[in-house]
């Protein structure tokens, strides 16, 4: 839409554009692949939003691990390089299209961007836009935003777990994993979950049964604790371990997998390490055995990401859940904080917020 024909867009007081061009955006970008080093910082004019576009001031962006992928190159849907990282946000709306009637100025909203939120402004779809309350830290909303959702759907809307199950989450210590053992935890279900030996003391916190996935024979401490199977497996490793999680099901279970993160190293093409996982999972699917196998990803339901992150949001508000933040870093900081992901020491969610909070 050019200039001429654009309608006026609305602002609410939070705003601060005086005409188009006249405020600039920082953002951080990843110029290539390497090591987080290679980030850079740069500023550009912000663009108006088209009609049914909303500006949002961003307040928190989650650092997740599709960002180290990307930086190997080997995320699933990896995006052109040069490109401004930043899978979710959490900010205010400043400015709305002239046709958007769901979201208004000054209101707080979270948002699944797989690439952009790495930045203190946005321009989105008001569509794509989530209420968050008021009375929600940002830090802890962004943390259940991709993590949360895909926590939720994979346990209520893929395995559709039920009070006194029984589940095992692979990295139970992780952003994922510990909104996985939360969540299951709240719905009364019981979950064995790995980790590395110096987490186990985060996971068993957590409510969860801890095994460490270096030292412990996994599958055969998994078969003393849940002696018939257990329902549901939540599996973001791949490779060949995926056979030993699709053994540890009882009747009637689930196996959710949803990430290769064991192969991230490994050479070749991308999309390689998913071929033998489709197609175990597309055979163990139609064996007629009572169990199900399947892969999730968070981008599998968008028309419920609205309803999902709500439903985390308000556990958030009422204090039923935590978020795990690990650290919170300033934007201008975001090589250091993707840095601490990429190490490994991480437990929870790492956060960048605006510069000066
Ligand atoms: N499909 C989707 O839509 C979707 C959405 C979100 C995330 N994901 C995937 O989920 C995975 C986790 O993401 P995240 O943000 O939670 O990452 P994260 O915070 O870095 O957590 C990774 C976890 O994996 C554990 N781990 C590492 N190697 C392991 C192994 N060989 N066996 C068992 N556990 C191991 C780590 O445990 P220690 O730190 O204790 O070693 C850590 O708890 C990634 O592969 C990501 O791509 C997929």
């Amino acid at each position: 839409m050019t200039t001429e024909t654009r309608k006026k867009t609305k602002t609410g007081p939070t705003a601060e554009r005086t005409g188009e061009g006249n405020m600039a955006v920082t953002e951080i970008v990843m110029p290539r692949m390497g090591t987080p080093d290679v980030l850079t910082q740069r500023r550009r004019p912000l663009s108006s939003p088209s009609d049914d576009e909303a500006v949002v001031r961003v307040e928190a962006a989650g650092v997740s691990f599709a960002e180290v992928q990307m930086l190997r190159g080997r995320y699933f849907n990896q995006p052109k390089f040069p490109f401004v990282p930043g899978y979710d946000l959490v900010g205010r709306v400043t400015e709305v299209g002239a046709d958007v009637t769901v979201i208004e100025p000054g209101q707080r909203v979270a948002a699944l961007t797989e690439t952009g939120a790495w930045s203190d402004h946005v321009v989105l779809p008001a569509g794509k836009l989530a209420p968050v309350p008021d009375e929600l830290d940002p830090t802890a909303a962004v943390a259940v935003v991709t993590n949360g959702v895909t926590a939720w759907q994979m346990l209520h809307r893929v395995a559709e777990v039920k009070a006194g199950e029984t589940v095992f989450v692979h990295g139970a210590s992780g952003g994922v994993g510990t909104l996985l053992t939360r969540l299951a935890r709240l719905a009364d279900v019981r979950v064995i979950g790995t980790a590395s030996a110096e987490k186990q003391d985060a996971v068993r916190e957590l409510g969860a049964i801890p095994l460490e996935y270096r030292n412990d024979d996994v599958p055969a401490r998994v078969r003393e604790l849940a002696l018939d199977g257990v329902d549901a497996v939540f599996d973001h490793v791949g490779g060949p371990g995926l056979t030993d999680s699709w053994r540890m099901l009882g009747s009637g279970g689930t196996l959710v997998s949803y990430g290769v993160a064991g192969t991230l190293d490994a050479k070749g093409h991308r999309l390689r390490p998913f071929v033998p996982i489709v197609a175990r999972l597309l055979f163990w699917k139609l064996l007629p055995n009572g169990r199900d196998a399947t892969f999730y990803y968070v981008d599998r339901w968008p028309k419920y990401f609205r309803e999902d992150v709500t439903k985390l949001f308000d556990l958030l508000a009422r204090g039923e859940l935590d978020a795990t933040i690990d650290e919170q870093f300033p934007l201008s900081r975001a090589s250091e904080a993707l840095e601490k992901l990429d190490s490994g020491k991480v437990t929870g969610k790492v956060v960048l917020v605006p510069d000066g909070e």
